[in-house]
């Protein structure tokens, strides 16, 4: 059977920089720099633009991933969508990526599997190891995996919104997940989900256990009231356990792969929190040339966090092949994972 490793990786973040400043001065929200970078380490974030979703911001980092994999698009075996952020209830957003690349046009049209991941922050890591254990099993050869966000269009940009308004930016990244005989690729991944806290980070627009499932008044218009329109979040609750839960998920990706950390080169993190992976890279005593970050710059990208970190360090030059590295991430659910890879 073969293995499958990361033959090429890319992003895309939209053009409008937002920063904290913009939060107080443009949208009106009160808020003030010192206080979402002192927390968050957040400095500032991407919005997209109006009509701009998330397969839209995809089609660049895929296009960027397949380039650097050496392929052509016709390579491409199966996609696989991770978002929180969909542009509709349904279809899902790989149908619309699949189209938007032009899989569907003209005589060689390849009408490719498109597979949509609806785990949130870990939805990456969902992602990799569906895509991962696909081509491992022999049944593909190239698997384009997506994590891409647009989160700005459905966040309350106002004060009584700020608390998760100000965490969150807009972004896509990609990886292909390629077959190969070499001895490399991914080693293992770990995933867990606890659905005693799937209020605790939630945003419950639509209820399909109610007819109609958008409230609506007397004259049939939907009236969604703030508390379901709008993201809600236990930020403390979700701090302690995403603290818990990447330390141990990553703990036992190392264990079940015969490893420890010091064994690990580079560790990419989910970037929910800068404070949150600093308290656990002092915990682990991992060294700050092993980490990198860019929750300074991008705010939150959510499914897109991790595939950008990737692509980011493999264009700076700090990811190297024949690095081991570690991936690891935690969001709403709670859901979590962690994956060990031979770059
Ligand atoms: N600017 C100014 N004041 C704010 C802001 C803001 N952007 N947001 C909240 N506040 C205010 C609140 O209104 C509150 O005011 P009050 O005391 O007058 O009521 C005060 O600050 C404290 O609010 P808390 O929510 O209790 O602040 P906390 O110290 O918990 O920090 C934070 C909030 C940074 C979100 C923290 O809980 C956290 O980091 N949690 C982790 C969750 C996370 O990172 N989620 C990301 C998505 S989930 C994921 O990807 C894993």
């Amino acid at each position: 059977m073969p293995n499958a490793f990361i033959s090429g990786t890319g992003f895309y973040v939209p053009p409008r920089r937002v920063t904290n400043e913009d939060l107080r001065t443009e949208f009106g929200i009160d808020t003030n720099h010192d206080w979402i970078l002192q927390r968050t380490g957040i400095e500032e974030r991407r919005f997209a633009d109006d009509g701009v979703g998330p397969a839209d911001l995809a089609v660049f980092a895929s296009e960027a991933a397949i380039k650097s994999a050496g392929i052509d698009k016709n390579d491409i075996d199966m996609i696989v969508f991770a978002t929180l952020s969909p542009e509709h209830c349904f279809p899902g957003s790989g149908v619309y990526l699949q189209q938007k690349l032009g899989f569907c046009d003209g005589p060689n049209a390849k009408f490719v599997p498109a597979l949509d991941v609806r785990n949130q922050c870990s939805g990456f890591l969902y992602a990799l190891a569906t895509a991962s254990s696909m081509v491992k099993s022999g049944a593909l050869k190239n698997v384009l995996v997506v994590g891409s966000e647009v989160h700005s269009h459905a966040l309350d940009l106002t004060t009584r919104g700020r608390g998760v308004a100000s965490l969150f930016g807009d972004g896509a990244g990609a990886v292909i997940v390629s077959a190969t005989d070499e001895d490399r690729g991914v080693r293992n991944w770990k995933l867990g989900a606890d659905g005693r806290f799937a209020d605790v980070l939630a945003q419950k627009v639509w209820d399909t256990r109610k007819r109609p499932f958008i409230p609506q008044n007397a004259e049939g218009v939907g009236q969604v009231s703030p508390e379901d329109m709008w993201a809600r979040m236990e930020g403390k609750l979700v701090f302690k356990n995403a603290v818990e839960r990447m330390m141990t998920v990553m703990m036992e990706a190392c264990i079940a792969n015969g490893i420890t950390g010091q064994d690990i080169d580079m560790f990419f993190f989910h970037q929910a929190n800068l404070r949150i992976n600093q308290f656990i890279q002092q915990s682990l005593g991992i060294p700050d040339e092993k980490i990198v970050h860019n929750i300074q710059r991008y705010g939150n990208t959510t499914a897109a966090t991790i595939p950008i970190l990737l692509a980011e360090a493999v264009e700076s030059g700090k990811l190297k092949r024949g690095m081991k590295i570690a991936l690891c991430g935690f969001g709403s659910g709670f859901t979590w994972g962690a994956a060990i890879i031979d770059w």
